[in-house]
């Protein structure tokens, strides 16, 4: 079987020498048991690691049988999550199936709410419901979240006017198989409901019901993207840092941090990549940011970006290197027309397809800033098929558990998100909160 995935070092050569890899080996082999052997910090969060074969089967049947019925049923689906609950079920959608509208198969309209506390965005997305067959997916581990705990709210409200007690067979509920409120409710009046399991947390639960069902609704093949999780998980089980492409990957995202590197920027030549630059952006930022530590995760697509950014990365603080995601075989292309009279002088493109040209802007965009001086790791990806994507998206989650170990940090906890919840909490005068509410205001004031 081809690797869905080459890492290309080319464009690091220039910066990072084989004694370096060479320093880094017994550190790898070490944080590598941790993973293997479960004894790390935060070893109680490594479901992932086997999830590509130990997966609930009846359940992904379920998840399947249910995507059908809301692709039946449903002119639109809400999936309601935040952070982990949403990141990676947007990223996969996005990159599998780049729409900009409405599709014209029988896929429901996806559409992302309880990620954020804007109202015009919840307006917006009502206004999108209006006349059509809404079923909502609400995603939340603890079910105690507020931004998803609040548009839920006002979207079954929106259900319960609309269709009165059938509206419960429209809500699927994913969340802890025992604990929270979201549970409660979902027993409660009867929702279908999806479990997250116990030890995997939020930003590596794409591959579990989380990320499966909505994935399955936009008519993604969820058996492929498994299978595709699957091989990564093979192909990336030794600790050898000379053959294991993922570990490597880590090893230079860790060399580079150490020589004064403090930003990862990904970069993706198609716009439908943003979002699964966000995904990974949780991913190493809640992974990694922690304890003054970590490299910041930062992302930018080109050539958009290369209008604005590009400038700073040529020529700014030379504290960044370049993780490129390159796509080798996008499923769209198109032939550039030739011009009879070619008064904008582009004649010299019309025996390319764009693909090639965005190819050569990418090669031309790589040797310009490894000649400023930031180093180029390149991720070749084959294609946007599911398997491909399910091969990814495990190379990210291992090589950033690998990363956070030989960092000295627990990849599997996010103690600071907690912080401006607290704040907001206290702020909004939730019981409880009194004493921090009065020491707050005091310093707004
Ligand atoms: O990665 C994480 O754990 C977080 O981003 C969570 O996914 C996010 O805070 C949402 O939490 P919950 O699913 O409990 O609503």
């Amino acid at each position: 079987m081809n690797k869905p995935i080459t890492l290309n070092e080319k464009f690091t050569k220039k910066f990072v020498s084989e004694n370096e890899f060479e320093a880094l080996k017994p550190f790898v082999i070490a944080a590598d048991k941790l993973i293997t052997e479960k004894n790390g910090l935060g070893n109680d969060f490594l479901g992932w690691v086997n999830l590509p074969s130990s997966y609930d089967k009846e359940e992904f049947k379920r998840i399947k049988a249910t995507a059908q019925k809301i692709r039946q049923d449903s002119d639109v689906l809400i999936v309601i999550g935040i952070g982990g609950s949403y990141l990676g079920s947007r990223a996969v959608i996005e990159f599998c199936e780049p729409v900009f509208g409405t599709k014209c198969d029988n896929t429901p309209e996806i559409y992302f709410l309880g990620n954020n506390l804007s109202p015009s965005h919840m307006v917006e997305v009502l206004n999108r419901c209006k006349g059509k067959r809404v079923s909502v997916n609400v995603i939340s581990k603890s079910g105690t979240t507020t931004e998803p705990a609040l548009a839920f709210r006002v979207m079954k409200d929106y259900l319960e006017k609309q269709y009165g007690d059938a509206a419960k067979d429209r809500i699927y509920a994913t969340t802890d198989k025992a604990r929270g409120t979201l549970k409660k409710l979902a027993d409660e009046k009867g929702y279908e409901t999806f479990v997250i399991p116990d030890d995997i947390g939020g930003r590596y639960s794409v591959l579990t019901p989380v990320g499966l069902l909505p994935i399955a609704v936009a008519g993604i093949d969820i058996d492929e993207l498994m299978s595709g999780a699957h091989q990564a998980m093979d192909d990336f089980k030794n600790d050898n840092l000379d053959s294991n492409d993922c570990y490597r990957y880590a090893a230079l995202r860790t060399i580079f941090s150490r020589k004064g590197k403090t930003t990862e920027v990904t970069v993706g030549y198609e716009p439908f990549i943003a979002s699964f630059c966000e995904w990974i952006k949780q991913l190493h930022g809640e992974s990694e940011g922690k304890d003054n530590k970590g490299l910041f995760p930062a992302s930018m697509i080109f050539s958009t970006d290369l209008h604005s950014l590009g400038q700073y990365v040529q020529q700014g603080q030379r504290n960044l290197f370049e993780t490129v995601l390159w796509i080798n075989n996008p499923k769209i292309d198109m032939n550039i027309l030739s011009d009879p009279n070619n008064l904008d002088g582009l004649n010299f493109l019309s025996d390319k397809t764009l693909n090639e040209i965005n190819k050569n802007a990418f090669m031309g965009t790589v040797l310009a800033h490894v000649e400023g001086g930031i180093p180029n790791i390149v991720l070749e990806l084959n294609d946007t098929s599911p398997y491909s994507v399910g091969y990814l998206i495990y190379f990210y989650e291992k090589a950033c558990a690998l990363a956070g170990y030989l960092n000295g940090v627990n990849p599997f906890d996010q103690p600071g998100v907690e912080s401006y919840k607290k704040n907001m909490f206290a702020l909004l005068g939730k019981p409880g909160y009194e004493e921090m509410k009065a020491e707050l205001e005091s310093k707004l004031k």
